[in-house]
């Protein structure tokens, strides 16, 4: 009997694969594919404090081997999400992870508070990291500002929280341990790259927003060398991010150092991913003698035998 089961921050996952923040409405299109019930967690598009309508088209355009989006984070506000959503996710059945973002120090208090007593969410995921934000501020792109926002939400709730950081800084590493000493229970990485493309038609950028952010397989190596960097530099659990759309993927980012792995633009392509990149996963454990998937977790970190 192969055990798939992680630990993220004391909650237990019943396997590793969960979609990334943004890219896989639970409660409506895939619920005809496969039952969301098989999932390792399950997470919310990332909410706001207030209403706000996201981006100006167009907000997607392809690129090789990968998408660029700048959707810009539309959200119905807190109020609407745990009237209406939040309910749908914890009836799913597995562990809930509810993602927040927060424009000021206050809203990031604000938010984590009201997730903790809604009592319907076993983490918190803070995103610090969108690209696509009219602001133009990302908590996760400097040390004191990441320091601040992560620990007042960790001040203001006893739920895990996991600081989803930015691939847009000089060493992600040091940024995972920035967060690490603000208390996060965990950290996830990576969000997108900042990119554009302009089009040779229009002669203008292709993006509403102007710039977006990369996803898909093309950041792949990029994000696993974000989490096999940062698992050298901090002690609580990654959720590996980036480009994941094969089981073998997923298996890379175990073997990193992530505990857990999130599938993003890969849904849009092919909605079977995570079933498939779960019963990947359990084939390749069994297949090479392990027994729980947890044994997998940093081994490429290994010197090598002569
Ligand atoms: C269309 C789209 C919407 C996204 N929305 C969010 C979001 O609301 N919150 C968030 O934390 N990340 C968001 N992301 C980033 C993903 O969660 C993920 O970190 C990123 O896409 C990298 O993974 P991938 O290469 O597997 O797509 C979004 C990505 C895409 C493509």
């Amino acid at each position: 009997m192969i055990d798939l089961s992680v630990e993220i921050a004391g909650v237990t996952l019943p396997n590793p694969v969960l979609p990334a923040s943004g890219t896989y409405e639970v409660d409506q299109v895939h619920d005809g594919f496969f039952s969301p019930a098989e999932l390792g967690a399950v997470i919310n598009k990332t909410i706001f404090l207030d209403p706000r309508p996201g981006n100006p088209p167009p907000r997607i355009w392809e690129t090789p081997c990968g998408m660029l989006n700048a959707i810009g984070i539309p959200s119905e506000g807190l109020r609407t999400f745990l009237d209406e959503q939040l309910p749908k996710l914890r009836k799913l059945g597995p562990p809930v992870i509810v993602s927040i973002a927060g424009n000021s120090l206050q809203e990031w208090e604000a938010l984590a508070a009201a997730i903790d007593e809604s009592g319907s969410a076993d983490m918190i995921e803070l995103d610090l990291s969108c690209p696509n934000l009219e602001q133009g501020f990302i908590w996760a792109a400097e040390g004191q500002a990441l320091s601040e926002a992560v620990a007042a939400a960790v001040e203001v709730t006893s739920l895990p929280v996991i600081s989803k950081l930015s691939p847009n800084v000089r060493d992600i590493g040091e940024m995972a341990a920035v967060a690490e000493a603000a208390g996060t229970a965990a950290v996830s990485m990576v969000n997108s790259y900042l990119g554009m493309a302009i089009n040779i038609e229009t002669r203008a950028p292709a993006l509403g927003n102007i710039t977006g952010g990369l996803t898909g397989p093309a950041i792949r190596p990029l994000a696993v060398c974000s989490v096999f960097t940062a698992f050298q530099k901090i002690c609580v659990p990654i959720i590996g991010i980036g480009g994941i759309a094969t089981w073998r993927d997923a298996v890379e980012f175990l073997l990193a150092g992530a505990s857990a792995v999130a599938v993003g633009t890969q849904n849009f392509v092919n909605p079977m991913t995570m079933r498939e990149v779960i019963q990947g996963v359990a084939a390749y454990v069994e297949g090479n003698g392990f027994s729980s998937v947890r044994e997998l977790i940093g081994l490429a970190h290994r010197v090598p035998e002569c």
